[in-house]
């Protein structure tokens, strides 16, 4: 499994891939059957509704049952070796299908494809089919070079591809939340970090379509947007930068939450921070990953921002909004980290007192500037300790945040029944804590309602709903 027992929600980058539905539609069927899974982080998933939403355009149908599909494929994350290591064992696990059906077509999709090229085809026999995140629209050219006995690879990265005239097939949906992608790629060279070879360079997308399909998901019935990008505080389009975007999305309605992930410390601005206090329905929730509490450490990992930064930008986080609840992620045992520097990153925790973070022992990524430069000299056992010792203290702070919000009432988004029991349901409040609270008739899924937090467990408010 992997290093983060704590982490479930949205953002997860390591949670479990899962099949994909697609309700079939009036499109005419093909006859041939999708199935397609999503791992990593957010964008991935947003990924494959993209590329669902190409090959429907073919008359594909989908299927959550891989075994019945004529085209099988996994959309993969790099981020860390053992993200890699889950797909290439969810590949064996096709192989029998394959072996039952010779004429199914099985592709590797995203940053696992772009990292490792036609590699792929050598490394594993069954794949018939490589395409990097840049080249979806070519999809169905490629599988018909497959039909045709050979295989097929397209891993050419762009500038300027952002998918914005292709309307996403939302699928696996709750009715109420979705994803929107803002931007793709990378420019800033996190030295751990794999993800600028696999994205390619950063690009923002046309503000007018990503505020057309904010309007379309809101006239379907959904209430909630979440904005995504690796660092969305470098969106730029034309005159137009982030705050402006959010606050063009906030005002498509008062009822549509919006949300938005991922700021990055060294470009969120003051301007992103007003615009939040400013709009009600803007979620007072900001996800602002540190690493690292060590400033040598963030140097070597060319974060670009040190200590002393990031505290001042928390700061002004607490001064403009004072109510706004704050994530991270970290990375333990990152390259020559001493004792006295993981202890900083425990200090800057206990400083912050995030709602939430995501943890993660480091991983040396082929390629990236901290393989080429550094040695990953920090013993496994090492990381791990340290791991633990940050999953820990962030458990306590979760806690400890929860029960600060406890005797309060909060404004809940009805997503669903709760996963417990179907006499309650579920919902996340402002800070996107999950809130759990009895159902009530008068209101259904995509309501908000105001529950009152009469108790917490580690990761969950509970109460009932007030009028
Ligand atoms: N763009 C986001 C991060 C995207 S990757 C940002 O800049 O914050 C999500 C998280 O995975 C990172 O924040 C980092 O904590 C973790 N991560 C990335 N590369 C890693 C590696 N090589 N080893 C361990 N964790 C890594
Ligand atoms: Fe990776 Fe850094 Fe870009 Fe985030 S900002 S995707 S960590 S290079
Ligand atoms: Fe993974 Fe690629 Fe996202 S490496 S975290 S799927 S951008």
């Amino acid at each position: 499994m992997f290093e983060t027992p704590t982490s479930t929600k949205q953002h997860d980058e390591s949670r479990q891939g899962e099949a994909l539905l697609l309700e079939n539609d009036s499109k005419k069927s093909n006859g041939r059957k999708l199935y397609i899974e999503s791992y990593g982080c957010q964008m991935n998933f947003s990924d494959s509704e993209i590329v669902a939403s190409i090959l429907l355009d073919k008359g594909f149908e989908t299927t959550r049952d891989y075994k019945e599909a004529d085209v099988v494929f996994i959309n993969t994350c790099s981020i860390r070796e053992n993200a890699e290591q889950r797909v290439r064992n969810r590949l064996k696990e096709f192989e029998s299908a394959k072996a039952k059906n010779p004429g199914m077509v099985v592709g590797v999709l995203g940053c696992m494809a772009e990292r490792l090229k036609s590699k792929f085809l050598e490394e594993e026999k069954l794949v018939d089919v490589v395409v990097g995140p840049d080249a979806y629209r070519d999809l169905p050219n490629l599988i018909e070079q497959v039909d045709e006995g050979s295989r097929a690879v397209n891993v050419l990265l762009s500038r300027e591809e952002t998918y914005a005239d292709i309307s996403p097939v939302r699928l696996n949906t709750n009715g109420v939340t979705a994803f929107i992608s803002i931007m793709r790629g990378c420019d800033n060279m996190c030295s751990f970090c794999v993800v600028p070879f696999t994205r390619g360079r950063e690009r923002s997308r046309d503000p007018q379509s990503i505020v057309k399909e904010a309007t379309d998901l809101f006239n379907a019935g959904y209430r909630e947007v979440t904005l995504l990008g690796q660092n969305v505080d470098s969106y730029n389009y034309e005159t137009i930068n982030f705050a402006n975007l959010l606050e063009k999305v906030a005002r498509v309605n008062p009822l549509l939450r919006v949300r938005f992930s991922t700021s990055h410390p060294k470009d969120i601005t003051d301007e992103v921070l007003h615009t939040l206090a400013r709009y009600e329905n803007i979620c007072k929730y900001i996800h602002l990953p540190v690493q690292s509490g060590n400033s040598r450490v963030l140097n070597l990992m060319n974060r670009t921002y040190d200590r002393e930064w990031y505290m001042e930008r928390v700061s002004a986080i607490r001064r403009i909004i004072p109510e706004c609840g704050i994530s991270t992620d970290v990375i333990t045992g990152f390259c020559s980290e001493t004792e006295e520097e993981h202890l900083e990153t425990l200090s800057m925790m206990d400083y912050v007192k995030y709602d939430f973070a995501y943890m993660f022992a480091y991983s040396e990524r082929p390629g990236t500037l901290a393989a080429k430069r550094y040695a990953d000299d920090i013993p496994e056992e090492v990381k791990k300790r340290r791991l633990t010792e940050v999953v820990n203290r962030q458990r306590e702070h979760s806690l400890e945040r929860l029960q600060t919000y406890v005797g309060k009432t909060h404004k809940v988004l009805i997503e669903g029944l709760s996963k417990r029991s179907d006499n309650d349901y579920c919902g996340r409040n402002d800070q996107n804590s999950m809130v759990v609270f009895p159902k009530d008739d008068r209101y259904k899924v995509g309501d908000y309602v105001n529950v009152y937090a009469e108790k917490c467990t580690s990761a969950t408010l509970i109460g009932k709903i007030i009028d």
